[in-house]
């Protein structure tokens, strides 16, 4: 085998070595049961214990409550837009932090079917930043306030969290920042996240919802089964035929989140990474990046360079030091250094290293 590139990629991401080692190790023979995971039928007693381990330890992960229930979706988050509204909208209004390119790629999907209030938006200039919560207006009446936690392509976190009250809970798309650090799940009503980043190989959508809004999606029922939090609930997230692969490669990930010491071990790893990768920027007048420094997203590094002509030789070097997936999102261009957990030290290493080196001596 070629040597492995160093994987910056937004997602699909890298991912732990040892994780993919136990997927190529498990996958002609399941720790010999004589069968491959993805010849399981998901309803057979050896699935039934994948999925169900893989359960308990995403819960033990994020402390999740006995109120809230897991669910193990398809569809990616870009479905989570439209179930949402579809699940949890009573009120026929919803609100939403307006922080970046997906909450506003969720809110005009809620605004097909439903009244979206935009309580706040984020300010560009002098920096990219987003209003303190205080300051975020208009969310009364509506059936929720959807956040997002951290914008992937723009790079921005959110710094602080508004009050989550039985009137207007938090819906959270945590997509590209789940397991990156502990939370306190009982702040939000429904966190939802697309697997490819921090949870696994694309394919499975991962919802954690509180009790009284299960109950609320039962009354929403006039989607398929399939969309409605409540049936999906009641039926084990098996109403259809589940991606079982995905979800068996996610709680191979959970497991090396717990062998590599939970995710307080792992957000300490992400800070340092994220802080020797912003400093590289901030040293070099060649490299800017415009988020101010409360909303610095420890996942997703955007930059851009002082000349846009100097972009193709950078992602040249890129290529010959086997650094991928640093190419910026086509809506904003630039480039973009994506931190998730499988990224590893000696990656973080090698572009700081690069960094340096080209700020040195750029080439066009
Ligand atoms: C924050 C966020 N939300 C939603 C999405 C869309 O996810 P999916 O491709 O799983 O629909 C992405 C994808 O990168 C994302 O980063």
């Amino acid at each position: 085998m070629s040597a492995r590139s160093f994987n910056f990629n937004a997602g699909p991401a890298a991912m732990p070595v040892p994780v993919l080692e136990t997927l190529q190790r498990d996958l002609l023979d399941y720790q010999g049961r004589g069968l491959s995971v993805l010849e399981m039928s998901h309803r057979g007693v050896d699935f039934t214990e994948i999925a169900d381990k893989a359960e308990s330890d995403l819960r033990a992960l994020l402390a999740i409550p006995e109120n809230y229930k897991v669910l193990f979706m398809q569809g990616g988050a870009s479905s989570q837009f439209a179930l949402t509204v579809q699940n949890l909208d009573v009120a026929g209004k919803v609100a939403f932090a307006n922080t970046g390119y997906w909450s506003r790629k969720a809110s005009a999907v809620a605004a097909l079917t439903s009244n979206v209030s935009e309580v706040t938006q984020v300010s560009l200039q002098p920096q990219i930043t987003v209003p303190p919560v205080d300051q975020w207006l208009g969310a009364q009446g509506a059936s929720y306030l959807h956040i997002t936690d951290n914008e992937t392509i723009d790079g921005v976190q959110l710094d602080e969290l508004p009050e989550d009250n039985a009137e207007v809970p938090l819906v959270v798309d945590m997509s590209s920042s789940i397991l990156s650090r502990p939370i306190d799940v009982s702040r939000y009503g429904v966190i939802y996240a697309g697997a490819q980043k921090n949870i696994g190989p694309a394919g499975i959508t991962v919802v954690i919802i509180r009790d009284d809004l299960l109950e609320r999606s039962e009354q929403c029922n006039t989607m398929a089964p399939v969309f409605n939090y409540a049936a999906m609930q009641k039926a084990g997230s098996m109403l259809n035929t589940p991606p079982t692969f995905a979800w068996y490669a996610a709680g191979v990930v959970f497991q090396w989140l717990i062998d590599e010491g939970g995710l307080g071990a792992i957000a300490e790893r992400n800070r340092q990474q994220a802080e020797r990768v912003y400093s590289a920027i901030d040293r070099h007048d060649i490299y800017t990046n415009t988020v101010h420094l409360k909303n610095r997203s420890i996942m997703n590094v955007p930059f851009q360079l002082a000349d846009d002509n100097l972009q193709s030789g950078f992602l040249e070097g890129c290529k010959k030091r086997h650094l991928i997936g640093l190419k910026g999102h086509k809506s904003i261009g630039g480039l973009r250094a994506s931190l998730y957990n499988g990224v590893t030290d000696e990656a973080v290493n090698a572009l700081v290293e690069y960094l340096d080196d080209f700020a040195l001596n750029p080439t066009s």
